[in-house]
């Protein structure tokens, strides 16, 4: 008989639960929070008040999609952060009371520690092939920029992060600024492949050893356009698609020409990202191309598993489970954190 692991995931604005056999994943499910796209970013207020009425329709829908009873369960794991400590509060006082009140353990996860793990789900063939160890991920959300060497499933070192804005981030002020929805990071990807992407050029940042810097890049966004705008009011709309072609790809180069330099500082050529940027379709075919030339063994999650999730928590929950590494009724959410 496999473990059945439920993982809940209400780090920041989805509320997501899926059921993990083992390592193969039964259900899938995520209720987006429509409510924040009209503000322009999430605010955390309305999105714990959402995960409290999406938490129990979403779990109820996991468990049904997967055809597991609640106690066929082996243990609940869920996100304990970092993210937003209102929308943590929901799934961890959820998760606690449903592990208490079914007997089983319950497992807390890093949810950036998650978005790599998420390489580690296999489908229901078992067929494909997994990261070997060491290998190294870059890791890009909408609040974290990092380089992450992963020595195995629970060691893993930052050797380099941004020191200000996330790419995540960066992809979002810039379609706010060209006055596309929240989040902006797909609108950009999906305009951007109709767009030249050498038709404007941004400012790259200049830092040092394996960090990313994006501040530089979204002022100077800011101020192209504002100038181009006193010109012409309508050159943003004018200009949509080489616009979002030319910033994506200046996000795309800093990451992959940082990514390249740690795989050369390291030795590394086991290759692999994750977290919502990852999803982004110009840092797959670069990542693709420069693969090729470097002979790297490159490994790019499913889009299932690249934005936020309950895949990832679950089989972050498995391999802990293994471990029997379990949390208790006493830990406590967190905002930031590193691993
Ligand atoms: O990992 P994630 O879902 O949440 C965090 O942990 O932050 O990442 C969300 C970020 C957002 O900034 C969103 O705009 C970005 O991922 N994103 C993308 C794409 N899909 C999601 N950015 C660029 N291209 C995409 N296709
Ligand atoms: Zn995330």
């Amino acid at each position: 008989m496999p473990y059945y692991i439920l993982g809940i995931e209400s780090s920041c604005d989805d509320t997501a639960a899926a059921v993990i056999a083992d390592d193969v994943i039964l259900s899938n499910v995520a209720a987006n929070q429509e409510i924040h796209s009209s503000f322009g970013g999430v605010v955390p207020e309305l999105a714990s008040r959402a995960h409290q009425q999406n938490i129990i329709p979403v779990i109820h829908a996991a468990l049904q999609k997967a055809n597991i009873g609640k106690n066929q369960l082996s243990a609940v794991a869920y996100t304990r952060g970092p993210g937003l400590l209102g929308s943590l509060l929901v799934g961890a006082s959820f998760s606690k009371a449903f592990a208490m009140g079914l007997s089983i353990p319950l497992i807390e996860v890093n949810h950036l520690q998650a978005h790599i793990m998420a390489h580690f789900i296999r489908n229901v063939e078992k067929t494909g092939t997994m990261p070997s160890f060491p290998f190294l991920c870059l890791t890009v959300s909408g609040g974290h920029t990092q380089l992450v060497i992963v020595k195995d499933h629970f060691d893993m070192h930052i050797i380099g992060q941004t020191i200000d804005d996330a790419a995540g981030e960066t992809f979002d002020k810039a379609a706010k600024i060209m006055g596309l929805p929240y989040p902006g990071g797909p609108f950009i990807d999906k305009l951007a492949r109709e767009g030249n992407p050498e038709r404007f050029s941004f400012s790259k940042p200049n830092v040092p050893l394996l960090d990313f810097s994006f501040s530089g890049l979204k002022t100077s966004f800011l101020y192209f356009l504002r100038d181009r705008l006193k010109e012409d009011p309508r050159f943003i709309e004018n200009n949509k698609a080489d616009l979002c072609a030319s910033i994506q790809k200046t996000i795309v180069d800093i990451l992959i020409s940082k990514l390249d330099k740690a795989a050369a500082q390291t030795g590394i050529r086991d290759i692999a990202i994750a977290g919502g940027v990852s999803a982004n379709s110009g840092l797959r075919s670069g990542l693709e191309n420069l693969s090729q030339q470097k002979s790297w063994n490159l490994y790019i999650p499913p889009l299932a598993y690249t934005t936020d999730n309950a895949a990832m928590i679950a089989i972050t929950g498995y391999f802990k489970f293994l471990k029997k590494e379990f949390g208790s009724q006493a830990d406590t959410p967190y905002a930031r954190s590193s691993f």
